[in-house]
């Protein structure tokens, strides 16, 4: 019944930012699959289109405005609210029926989504990521009331989001092992859009992949913000496997409860935190005939100063340590992301950055521009390097990482 009447739905997601935001829109897009839409491209042939946002730099957030503001014509909405019709249409549209659904989901929404709900009426329906399973049905809702829906409620996530099989690239799944972030990195706005750390059951994760090897895939990418904070006490899952009986699963045992699962072939995980990336994590990947022998290993900063102002939990020599302890019990690869321009950082500073970079050769590197954020510890301290160096220590590092790269 719910697919025939969902079977000329065709709906368009559009994603920014991370892994995370990109394995959170093919979850959506499978739950909407399910429900018998149609997944489309163009925006302009979609009953729904639905950006899933990104809060972590300014940048990426005034593209989405302006995305968003030009959707309006193509949304339906006749005409722009005035002060009084928005009081008197609090929670509806102008024109009831033929709208589109334009909505906003994910970090930004978080972030934004009020002020937006208030400046863009076109926009019609915004959801923070904790509650994107409901997505389906605020559409079905926004249809036949003709309302406009805002919920950022910050919750642990139901586990029917991530239940329907549909899998972007074939032969492989991300599998999210947990959510949200407690680490209160100075400049990083996720703790406040994703809201504070949370696990899903061994049991959850466990089954997700079995699911996904029963459908041929083989190879399995682990994700939470940061993978070393997987700690769960006492998880009961009773099986034939040792480690599956384990009083606290950390993520090292959880590593070796996907590994030990026949027909996964391949396994990585994203991302790692050096403050809390053990010896045990490095043996279990040496030891591993099925864990990439890649490490992505953000270091962020080469100045002891910085890194204390940014709250990393490390200095500059124990990074290079653990990449050397890396190196000497694993001898993979490794990957990082790096922050030029935070607040107070000194050419002094920069080199001991640019030092870290030319030292390990990276086999790739994200480098940002330092970006304030909303809400974060950071945000007090003055952003007092100015914008013309910001651009000229990313240009150096680029074109450094670019040379070790193509060597
Ligand atoms: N400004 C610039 N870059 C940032 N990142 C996170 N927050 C900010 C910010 N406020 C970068 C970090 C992180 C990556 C996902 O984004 O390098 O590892
Ligand atoms: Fe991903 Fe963070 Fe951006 Fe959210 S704010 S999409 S968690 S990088």
């Amino acid at each position: 019944m719910e697919n025939k009447l969902n079977s000329k739905r065709k709906v368009c997601i559009k994603t920014f930012g991370c892994q995370m935001n990109v394995r959170d829109s093919e979850a959506l897009l499978g739950l909407f699959l399910a429900k018998g839409y149609k997944s489309v491209d163009n925006p302009k042939d979609a009953d729904a289109i639905l950006l899933n946002t990104c809060a972590v730099r300014a940048h990426a957030e005034h593209r989405v405005r302006s995305i968003l503001g030009s959707y309006k014509k193509l949304s339906g909405v006749r005409r722009q609210l005035s002060d009084g019709d928005k009081k008197r249409t609090e929670g509806r549209n102008l024109k009831p029926g033929n709208c589109k659904i334009i909505g906003l989901v994910g970090c930004m929404a978080a972030n934004s989504g009020k002020e937006i709900f208030e400046r863009m009426p076109h926009v019609n329906l915004i959801v923070s990521p904790a509650k994107l399973h409901k997505i389906p049905a605020y559409i079905e809702k926004i249809k036949k009331e003709n309302i406009r829906i805002i919920d950022l409620e910050d919750k642990e996530r139901e586990e029917i989001f991530y239940s329907a099989s549909y899998r972007i690239k074939p032969g492989y799944a991300q599998v999210v092992i947990s959510t949200g972030c407690s680490n209160y990195c100075s400049y990083c706005v996720v703790p406040n859009v994703r809201g504070g750390l949370r696990l899903r059951k061994p049991k959850d994760i466990i089954s997700e992949v079995k699911r996904n090897v029963s459908l041929g895939i083989k190879k399995i990418t682990l994700l939470g913000q940061n993978v070393n904070d997987y700690r769960i006490e006492s998880c009961g899952f009773a099986s034939d496997s040792k480690s599956h009986r384990l009083k606290t699963v950390n993520f090292v045992d959880l590593l070796k409860m996907v590994e030990e699962l026949d027909g996964v072939e391949e396994i990585d995980f994203l991302t790692p935190h050096p403050k809390n990336t053990t010896k045990e994590l490095f043996k279990l990947m040496a030891e591993s005939k099925k864990i990439k022998k890649y490490l992505h290993l953000p270091f962020q900063a080469g100045s002891d100063r910085i890194l204390r102002l940014m709250h990393r939990g490390y200095t500059k020599k124990e990074y290079l340590a653990l990449v050397d302890d890396y190196k000497t019990i694993v001898g993979g690869t490794i990957g990082t992301d790096i922050i030029v321009g935070f607040p107070t950082e000194t050419e002094e500073d920069f080199l001991h950055t640019k030092d870290i970079l030319e030292k390990l050769r990276f086999m790739g590197a994200y480098i940002f521009k330092y970006s304030p954020r909303p809400g974060t510890h950071a945000q007090k301290l003055k952003d007092d390097v100015p914008q013309r160096i910001k651009e000229k220590r990313h240009a150096v590092l680029l074109e450094l990482q670019k040379k070790i790269s193509n060597a």
